[in-house]
């Protein structure tokens, strides 16, 4: 329905780590498409209106500047922005259910059947509408049959795109992405939707990235995608496990192993755990699917997964423990990171989470320190946290403590000067290198007691 000077109008519901970013790639790529992006947080429309974006993102603000008042529109009329649409992007969220048949497992689709009530209300005109959320398998089948209730004469084709950015590498993921993925349904309008959609992408991805598939294996490839990514990390972590019992080095085994063309090197670095909003999410709505299906085998391979995270972090914290003398009560800890990883102020089911919760347990202080995701670790751990103190300064967090847990490998943290912090820090001093992240002899010359991720111990005792 464009009405101006722009060849179409793309709408984005929902303005959070996927809609705000992907619409400012698109806007910055296609001066020739208005792109307005809506969201029923007002608080969150202000933000993006401003001079603090609602998210870290190396690189976003420079773009959203370049843009935003020309072709790109943070706005809460969501009633009008509908209307005017020819593309419509969903990207509301869709959590794991917490109530009711599916909890724990199921995905939440109350903020997806309320984007589609609230599209079909304001539409006069045909519409796209693109599944860029992460949804079940077979999402689009409901999204239509909402959609096409009532017969007000309006036609809306499904699409599904899903978004594979990670977070803390969004804007590079977005401008120079592996693939773009595109599920259509195989009829004419199916296929000219299609074609409107790809000829967005080929403003800036080639066309060998653009991948175009039915609707059903376009929805279940992204929870594919997260499930193989987080089975990785379980696998090098269970190795891990291994590796700190037999004095094998898990970087060692991850280079040897990683190095056969046909695994690869990626994701094989062991930590605390996967974190974020996606990971656990997305498998175990791969389970709830499998166990819907009745593919018990399948719903629990992938479950293990999930089980050996959970694993996976309570070890790091029983090893402090351990290490501690058994007790934690009234010691103090540094927490370094608290983002689910670098480069991004997101802490939506970071392992840091868990891990103070537990340490807190323990009844030991926590002075938690991160570049950008303390106003959300103080949201993490509200209630809690007579204990904990965030502060900003690396150096100051670590002034006084019995040890150091670094959970989130920031690259300021191998930069510091840990001489001067050991100093200033009880002893014997530990530090418990979550990432395999710093130089492990330099620290152990200093006099650090060093215990890292799959590897034997440096110690002086
Ligand atoms: N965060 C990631 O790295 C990532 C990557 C790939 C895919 N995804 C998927 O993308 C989707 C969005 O994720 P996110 O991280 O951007 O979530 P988010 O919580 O940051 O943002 C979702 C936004 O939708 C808004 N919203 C909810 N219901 C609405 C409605 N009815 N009308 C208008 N706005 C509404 C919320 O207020 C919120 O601002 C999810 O399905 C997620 O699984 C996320």
């Amino acid at each position: 329905m464009t009405t101006n000077n722009f060849k179409k109008n793309i709408l984005c519901i929902g303005a959070g780590y996927v809609g705000g970013p992907t619409m400012t790639i698109i806007a910055n790529k296609c001066p020739d498409y208005k792109i307005t992006v809506v969201d029923i947080s007002k608080e969150r429309i202000d933000a993006w209106n401003s001079d603090q974006l609602p998210i870290f993102e190396p690189g976003l603000k420079e773009r959203v500047l370049k843009v935003r008042g020309k072709n790109l529109f943070f706005s809460t009329d969501i009633d009008a922005a509908i209307d005017q649409a020819d593309i419509i992007f969903v990207s509301v969220n869709t959590p794991t259910k917490n109530f009711g048949e599916g909890a724990g497992k199921a995905v939440d689709l109350q903020y997806i059947e309320q984007t589609a009530r609230r599209i079909k209300e304001n539409s006069r005109s045909n519409k796209i509408v693109v599944e860029k959320s992460t949804l079940p398998v077979r999402a689009a089948e409901t999204l239509e049959t909402i959609l096409h209730s009532g017969k007000n004469g309006v036609h809306f084709e499904i699409l599904s795109n899903p978004e594979f950015m990670a977070e803390g590498s969004g804007v590079r993921d977005m401008e120079f992405p592996d693939r773009v993925l595109i599920g259509s349904k195989d009829t004419p309008s199916g296929l000219a939707a299609r074609k409107e959609l790809v000829d967005v992408y080929l403003h800036w991805v080639p066309e060998e990235n653009l991948i175009t598939t039915n609707l059903w294996s376009s929805e279940l490839s992204k929870l594919v995608s997260n499930a193989f990514l987080a089975q990785r990390i379980s696998s090098i972590n269970s190795i891990a496990a291994i590796c700190e019992v037999t004095e094998a080095d898990v970087t060692e085994v991850s280079k040897a192993v990683g190095r056969d063309s046909r695994i690869g090197a990626k994701f094989l670095n062991a930590g605390p755990g996967f974190g974020g909003s996606c990971f656990r999410k997305d498998i175990l709505n791969l389970v709830y699917l499998c166990e819907y299906y009745q593919l018990n085998e399948i719903a629990s391979f992938w479950e293990q997964v999930v089980t050996l995270n959970d694993y996976q972090m309570e070890r790091y914290v029983k090893r402090i423990l351990q290490v501690m003398f058994n007790t934690l009560v009234g010691k103090k800890l540094a927490v370094f990171g608290f983002a689910f990883k670098p480069d991004t102020g997101d802490t939506r089911d970071a392992p840091a989470i868990y891990i103070c919760k537990r340490l807190l347990e323990e009844k030991a202080c926590l002075r938690i320190t991160d570049p950008h995701a303390l106003k959300n670790a103080r949201k993490d751990l509200e209630g809690i946290d007579s204990e904990v103190e965030y502060i900003e300064d690396p150096y100051k967090a670590a002034e006084g403590v019995h040890g150091i847990a670094l959970i989130t490998e920031w690259t300021e943290y191998s930069k510091l000067d840990y001489q001067k912090i050991f100093d200033k820090m009880e002893k014997p001093a530990f530090i418990f290198d979550g990432r395999n992240h710093l130089d492990h002899k330099a620290l152990f010359d200093i006099g650090f007691n060093v215990y890292s991720v799959g590897k034997a111990p440096l110690t002086h005792f």
